[in-house]
């Protein structure tokens, strides 16, 4: 099962992805967690690996993966990263990192240098990826997103099986959930919710905001998963919570 993870900047996706991830993986999935976000790079601190070669770098950088890409549009029978035919064991080593808990994780690609260019290599080589690879009955892919909707506008999403919209208590939020509710709905694919950083008193105002059948799950405001985040630690929190959106999610698959 593929599982693209989007929502507004600092709704708390790459919070929810890495929480996800393990649970799952608790819950007997091998997962792989797929860092897609070429400009954020909080992610790593937040799951405690080591970060692996980023797949674009294993590819040569911007300039070789647009030559390889060239050379597999030539041929009849492409092999390889883009074959459509590839699994996680398929991917290439360096570029996959392991928790101690088995979660692995593989980095799409990052923005390094001024003036560089623009990031569409990245959003090219993760609709790429994410088409080749297949997935056995217990893995999951689960991949973090860059804030707002450029992988809807990518196509990206169109790859995944499910995309969760994490909700975080602002108006913004509510309204790009429209708006992906809307674009995955062009897509055909199926988008549920998680609200993020409730508290009793706001509940039901965020509540109100969504179709309740659309709503997978909600995730209370927490302040230790905010101070790991803000001293740029592992996070070490576990939610039922999370367990409970993780079953649900994977009895859809
Ligand atoms: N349930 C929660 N309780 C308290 N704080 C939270 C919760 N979820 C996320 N946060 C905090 O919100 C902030 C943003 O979280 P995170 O980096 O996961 O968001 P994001 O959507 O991935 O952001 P970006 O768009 O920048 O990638 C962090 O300070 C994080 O600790
Ligand atoms: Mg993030």
């Amino acid at each position: 099962m593929k599982i693209e993870v989007s929502g507004k900047g600092g709704c708390g996706k790459s919070t929810l992805s890495v929480l996800m991830a393990r649970s799952m993986k608790k819950l007997g999935y091998r997962v792989l967690l797929v860092d897609g976000d070429e400009s954020n790079i909080g992610i790593e601190n937040m799951t405690g690996i080591a970060e692996p070669m980023h797949l674009l770098d294993y590819l040569g950088g911007k300039k070789g993966f647009k030559a390889k890409l060239n050379q597999t549009l030539m041929t009849d029978n492409p092999a390889g990263l883009f074959s459509g035919k590839q699994t996680i064991d398929d991917l290439p080593k360096e570029c996959i990192a392991s928790a101690e808990d088995g979660v692995e994780m593989l980095v799409i690609g990052k923005i390094h240098h001024f003036g560089e260019g623009c990031a569409c290599p990245m959003g090219v080589l993760s609709k790429k990826f994410l088409a080749s690879l297949e997935t056995g009955d217990r893995e999951v892919i689960l991949v973090d997103s860059e804030a707002g909707v450029e992988h809807f506008g990518r196509g990206i999403v169109g790859e995944c099986d499910l995309i969760i919209g994490v909700i975080d208590p602002t108006a913004e939020s509510f309204q790009l959930a429209k708006k992906m509710t809307q674009m995955a709905a062009n897509a055909d694919k199926e988008i549920c919710f998680v609200l993020n950083k409730v508290e009793p008193a706001i509940e039901d105002v965020m509540k109100q905001q969504l179709e309740p059948a659309n709503v997978i799950g909600m995730i209370p405001k927490d302040h230790s998963i905010f101070m790991e985040s803000l001293e740029g630690k592992q996070l070490t929190k576990t939610l039922p919570e999370v367990d409970e959106i993780c079953r649900k999610i994977l009895m859809k698959a």
